[in-house]
């Protein structure tokens, strides 16, 4: 019967998003759909084609052409887009800081969200991003918004980058996600909000399992 089940879990980036709903999807054996990942394909294939980002209908052409697929396995949750493997390459510092511009044209969100809505329709999903409780998935079983502080999300990317062998700057890396934070919050087409029927999890002092554990006790009681 976890089939039918949805569950919409927004929040600033590095709250836990994409950690705590693989865990989730896995444990109930449902699809997990990263939206982030979806915006960052359109972005990376904008960079290697010089399309201009700040250009909405070119943007738009590119991504009727760009077809992006999840393809999970032991190994995690890969994503190709036009049978490429660009599971890595979405993750360039290049495309993190320009992603928030082409995620803000309207007509580009349109698209987004009609696939994302298209992927949920016959199946369970745990699915994370910025507008899904919001505007993909308004009717879902459950709505989360994870947040933590600046610093602590810094210091996980931090983390997160030391162990790929990258040196990053503290205080570059909170202005980054500051300005990440201030672009997706501020702009008009769908803004990072919670959802007035979401449940907020402050993470800053929790760990990744007390953080699943507390969204299967809310699950339960759905
Ligand atoms: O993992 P991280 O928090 O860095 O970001 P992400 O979830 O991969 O999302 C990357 C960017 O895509 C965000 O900063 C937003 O600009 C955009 N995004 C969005 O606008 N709407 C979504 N549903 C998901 C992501
Ligand atoms: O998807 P989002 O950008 O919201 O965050 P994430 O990629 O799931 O998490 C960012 C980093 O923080 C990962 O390295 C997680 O392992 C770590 N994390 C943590 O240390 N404690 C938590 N409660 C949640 C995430």
């Amino acid at each position: 019967e976890n089939k039918s089940l949805t569950i919409a879990i927004d929040g600033p980036a590095s709250s836990g998003k994409s950690t705590v709903a693989k865990k989730i999807a896995a444990e109930l054996d449902l699809i997990y759909v990263d939206t982030g990942a979806m915006y960052r394909a359109l972005t990376y294939q904008a960079l290697e084609k010089n399309v201009n980002i700040k250009d909405q209908n070119a943007l738009v052409q590119l991504l009727k052409k760009t077809d992006i697929t999840f393809e999970p396995n032991e190994k995690g949750q890969f994503v190709f887009s036009n049978g490429v493997d660009i599971t890595h390459d979405i993750r360039d510092n290049n495309v993190t800081n320009t992603v928030s511009v082409v995620a803000a044209h309207p007509e580009v969100r349109k698209l987004m969200v009609k696939r994302q809505q298209d992927m949920a329709l016959n199946n369970g999903v745990v699915m994370d991003g910025r507008d899904i409780g919001t505007v993909v998935l308004p009717d879902a079983d459950l709505k989360i918004f994870l947040v933590a502080s600046v610093k602590e999300r810094a210091e996980r990317r931090h983390k997160e980058n030391k162990e790929k062998g990258i040196f990053s700057d503290m205080d570059q890396l909170k202005k980054d996600i500051a300005e990440r934070d201030y672009k997706d919050s501020t702009r008009d087409s769908s803004p990072l909000k919670q959802a007035e029927d979401a449940i907020r999890i402050d993470t800053t002092k929790m760990t990744i399992d007390e953080v699943v554990n507390e969204i299967k006790q809310l699950i339960q009681k759905i």
